[in-house]
C-alpha cells in the first residue's frame, strides 16, 4: 500500500491510494464492520459506498461532483485505489468497447451511444498519450454524524448521484459490507487524478478559513456549506478586494459585511467602522439596514454627508463623498487616515475596517497604499470594491489578502482577473457563467477559488 495523501480537517478525511491492487477480485467484496454496520475512523462511524456504473465515475469527476460532495459535508472522505492495467490490454478493451458501441449506435442511433463512444476515444488518447492506464476504484465514506440514520445518508447520497447513471451495491448483512463485482473503468491516471486533486484541494482551501475569525459570506454555490471571509488570524488582519461589473452585488456584500461585524463569529471584539461611499448606494443600503437604529446621526456639511452608528461594540461612520470635488475627497482622507491613527492609540484591543465602495473613484493617494501596508499589523482590515481591477495599483494588489470576483462575460474583465488575481485559469470560464449575488473567493492562500452564493 502507498498512501499518496491522508489528511485530517475537521470531520473531513480524505484517503487517497495510489497503485494498490484490491486483494479479492472474487465475484463479492466485504469488509467487516461493527454492530451498527460501521467501521470507526478516528472515532466516527464510517460506511464505506462503492459507486458503479459505467460512466457514472468519469461524470462525477468531470462535474466537480466529487469536491461538492466533500465541501457540503454529504461524503467525509474517499478512497481511490488506482489499479494500473497494462498498456496493451487497456487499449485492446477500450477498442473493443468502442467497436460494440459503434454497432449499437449504428442500430440505434441514439444520442447515449455517440456520447460514450466519444467519451472513451478520449480515454483511448490520453492513455497513448500518457502511457499511465488505471482501472479506478472507488468508495464514498459516508460519516454518521449525531445518530443519523444510515438509510437516510444513503438515500441521500444516491439521490445525489442519480442523474449520473451511479448504482451502489452495497449490503449490509451479520456486520459484514458486501460489494458486488462492479464492471470496469479504464483511464488514464494523470487525468483521473489532476481532476479530482483540483477538488480536494478547494475542500482544503475551504477547511483553512476556519482557522481565522471572520464572518459568513454564503453558502458553497453548489451546496450549502458555509462560506467564511476571514478578517483577522494569527499574522494580523487580511485586505479584501472586491471586482465585479456593475450591479453584480459588490455594494450589497460590503453592507452584508458591515452589518454582520458583531457577529458571535468575531466574539469579544470591538469595530471601528469606516465605510466610504462615493457614489450614494452604500450609504442607501446601510441607511436602510440601520434604519430604525435608535443611535444614528446625520451630519451634513458642504464637504459630506455622515450617518454615525453606535451598536453594542460596534461604531460604523459612513462618509458620503457623492458631489464633493477632488479636493475635499483628498481632505476626507486625511480625517480618516488620522481617525485610524488616533484610534489605534487609544483603542489598541479594536479592530477598524476602513471599507471603499468605487474605490477607482477616489483621488490616487499615497494613503491608501500606506494604509494598506501598515494596516496588517495594526488591526486595520481595510475593504476595496471597484469595477476592473486594473483600477487599483500594483502596490494595492500586492497587500490584498482575499478577492470576491463577480461575474462578466466581458473579455477585457477576464484580462484583468488572470493578471491581477493570481487565480488558476481553469476557473476563468466559472466567472463567465456567474450570476448577480454569485461570485468566486480566492483566499490568498490558494490559486483554486471557491463558488459562493453571497447571502
Ligand atoms: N447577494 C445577492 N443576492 C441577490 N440579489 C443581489 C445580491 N447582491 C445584489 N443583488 C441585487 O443586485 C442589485 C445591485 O446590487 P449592488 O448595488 O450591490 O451592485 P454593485 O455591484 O454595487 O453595482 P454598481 O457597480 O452599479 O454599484 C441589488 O439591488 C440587488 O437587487
Ligand atoms: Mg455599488
Amino acid at each position: 500500500m502507498e498512501p499518496v495523501l491522508l489528511a485530517g480537517v475537521a470531520s473531513v478525511f480524505l484517503v487517497l491510494l495510489s497503485k494498490v491492487i484490491p486483494n479479492n477480485l472474487s465475484r463479492r467484496r466485504t469488509l467487516a464492520l461493527d454492530k451498527y454496520c460501521c467501521f470507526k475512523v478516528a472515532g466516527i462511524c464510517t460506511i464505506p459506498v462503492e459507486i458503479s456504473g459505467n460512466e457514472c465515475l468519469f461524470k462525477i469527476v468531470e462535474k466537480g461532483l466529487i469536491g461538492s460532495l466533500l465541501i457540503e459535508g454529504s461524503i467525509c472522505g474517499l478512497i481511490l485505489v488506482n489499479k494500473p492495467v497494462k498498456t496493451k490490454k487497456a487499449i485492446r478493451k477500450l477498442e473493443s468497447s468502442i467497436i460494440s458501441l459503434e454497432v449499437l449506435y449504428e442500430r440505434y442511433k441514439m444520442d447515449k451511444h455517440k456520447h460514450q463512444i466519444d467519451q472513451l476515444r478520449h480515454q483511448l488518447t490520453e492513455i497513448l498519450r500518457n502511457n499511465d492506464p488505471i482501472e479506478p476504484y472507488m468508495l464514498l465514506l459516508l460519516c454518521a454524524k449525531n445518530d443519523t440514520p444510515i438509510d437516510y445518508l444513503l438515500r441521500n447520497i444516491e439521490s445525489r448521484l442519480e442523474p449520473y447513471n451511479c448504482r451502489f451495491s452495497l449490503e449490509c448483512d451479520n456486520q459484514r459490507l458486501s460489494f458486488r463485482q462492479r464492471k470496469s473503468v479504464i483511464t488514464s491516471n494523470r487525468v483521473l487524478t489532476n481532476k479530482i486533486h483540483t477538488q480536494l484541494r478547494q475542500v482544503f482551501t475551504l477547511s483553512r478559513a476556519y482557522m481565522y475569525s471572520g464572518i459568513s459570506i454564503g453558502t458553497t454555490l453548489r451546496g450549502s456549506r458555509q462560506v467564511i471571509l476571514p478578517i483577522i488570524g494569527r499574522e494580523g488582519t487580511l485586505h479584501t478586494c472586491i471586482v465585479g461589473p456593475t450591479g453584480k452585488g459588490k455594494s450589497t456584500v460590503i453592507a452584508k459585511i458591515i452589518s454582520r461585524l458583531n457577529s458571535r463569529d468575531l466574539g469579544y471584539m470591538n469595530f471601528f467602522i469606516i465605510a466610504v461611499d462615493p457614489k450614494g448606494d452604500l450609504f442607501t443600503y446601510l441607511d436602510q439596514l440601520y434604519g430604525n437604529f435608535e443611535k444614528r446621526m446625520i451630519h451634513d456639511d458642504s464637504m459630506y454627508r455622515e450617518l454615525t452608528l453606535m451598536e453594542e461594540n460596534k461604531e460604523l461612520v459612513v462618509y458620503l463623498l457623492k458631489g464633493s470635488s477632488e479636493d475635499k475627497q483628498k481632505t476626507i482622507l486625511e480625517i480618516i487616515e488620522n481617525t485610524i491613527e488616533s484610534t489605534k492609540i487609544v483603542h489598541n484591543n479594536r479592530i477598524t475596517l476602513l471599507a471603499i465602495d468605487e474605490a477607482w473613484m477616489i483621488p490616487r493617494t499615497k494613503i491608501l497604499e500606506k494604509l494598506l501596508r501598515e494596516g496588517r499589523s495594526r488591526n486595520l482590515s481595510v475593504f476595496l470594491a471597484s469595477q476592473y481591477p486594473g483600477d487599483l495599483s500594483d502596490i494595492v494588489w500586492s497587500n490584498i489578502g482575499n478577492i470576491i470576483i463577480f461575474g462578466s462575460r466581458s473579455k477585457k474583465y477576464l484580462e484583468h482577473i488572470r493578471r491581477y488575481t493570481g487565480i488558476d485559469e481553469k476557473f476563468l470560464d466559472e466567472i463567465s457563467k456567474l450570476e448577480t449575488g454569485e461570485a468566486l473567493l480566492r483566499y490568498p492562500w490558494s490559486s483554486t477559488p471557491i463558488m459562493v452564493r453571497i447571502l
